[in-house]
């Protein structure tokens, strides 16, 4: 598939990965910002660039791979590319728990999408043959599964309200968000791996050898996080300095944690913001400005990051 127009949702769709990836770590250490420069640029050296075997790989992988089904899914319903429709296999009659109904409307054809995003993503690893292409081809699989199993039926009643005489019914996608979700709880509990030779090919086994092995839809990685407390280009992380970061919490967004047992800053900002909105008919939103004085605590800086400060080296 190298049709231009088909090539603008693949590049829909790696926007989307990117705002949910940003929505769903926003408060933690690791905020998926080197996947955002990554991501500007194009997919393919986005792709070959996150070449590391982390569980933040696993998940940059997976969902992209679902943003890139999703967009392209969509794109095929809503009449936006030639190559693609409606689900023509959802056609005629059919039966579920509330009784018999008729394929109608327009059915994603979400088998289409996920074959672009197969086609177009998992091309950069068919040809590496290594750990990390059999890591990454699993969770780009992953992140297809995951978009299609957040279907949903919706149906609409012909005839007399009340008895629903006649039903027709299609299936969308979901939206988007419940994917991002269900991939970060994944991510959360992602399996480390290790990759072996088999006789024919390479396979996935759970370096403790007494867990169950990694199911279809589970993230999987080949080697521990850096350091996301501290700033370094060799692996992509930003540090956590400056980070805004919240006092009251005990979670991982929590000063404490966030900011690496470092400390925070304390400044008092004034912020403007839309408040009050009201719908007047018809059709416009008018809100007031509201403004509002409030702490902000940011995450202090690692040492010798700022000003130099002396370092004492204990030797105990
Ligand atoms: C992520 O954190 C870095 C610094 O730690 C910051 O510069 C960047 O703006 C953050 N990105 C987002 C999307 O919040
Ligand atoms: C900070 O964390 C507390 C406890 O988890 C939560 O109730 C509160 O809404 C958070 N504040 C902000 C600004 O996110």
């Amino acid at each position: 598939v190298s049709h231009p127009k088909i090539m603008v949702r693949v590049r829909d769709g790696a926007q989307t990965a990117i705002s949910e990836c940003q929505f769903q770590f926003k408060n933690d250490r690791w905020n998926c910002s080197t996947a955002d420069k990554l991501f500007q640029k194009s997919v393919t050296e986005q792709i070959r660039l996150v070449r590391s075997s982390s569980r933040e790989a696993a998940f940059a992988h997976a969902i992209t791979s679902a943003a890139v089904t999703y967009e392209v899914t969509r794109a095929c319903s809503r009449g936006h590319l030639i190559e693609c429709s409606c689900d023509g296999r959802k056609r005629g009659s059919s039966k579920d728990n509330t009784g018999k109904f008729e394929w109608g409307g327009c059915s994603d054809d979400v088998q289409f999408g996920m074959s672009v995003a197969e086609e177009f993503i998992d091309a950069n690893e068919i040809a590496q043959h290594d750990g990390r292409a059999i890591m990454n081809l699993h969770n780009n699989r992953a992140g297809r599964k995951t978009v299609k199993a957040f279907k949903k039926r919706k149906c609409k009643c012909h005839g007399a309200t009340d008895t629903c005489p006649l039903r027709t019914c299609w299936e969308e996608l979901d939206e988007f968000r419940l994917t991002g979700n269900y991939l970060k709880r994944k991510y959360d509990g992602a399996v480390r791996v290790t990759v072996r030779q088999g006789s024919r090919e390479m396979t996935l086994h759970t370096t403790v050898s007494s867990h169950k092995p990694p199911t279809k839809r589970d993230l999987v990685y080949l080697e521990d996080s850096p350091n996301y407390c501290i700033r370094s280009e060799a692996t992509g992380s930003l540090g956590t300095s400056g980070r805004e970061c919240n006092l009251t919490s005990k979670g991982i967004d929590g000063c404490a944690l966030l900011c690496c047992g470092r400390g925070h800053d304390t400044s008092r900002v004034t912020r403007t913001r839309k408040c009050n909105c009201r719908f007047h008919f018809c059709c416009e939103i008018r809100c007031k400005l509201c403004t509002e004085t409030l702490d902000v605590y940011t995450c202090k800086p690692e040492l010798g990051q700022e000003e130099p400060t002396r370092q004492t080296v204990s030797s105990s």
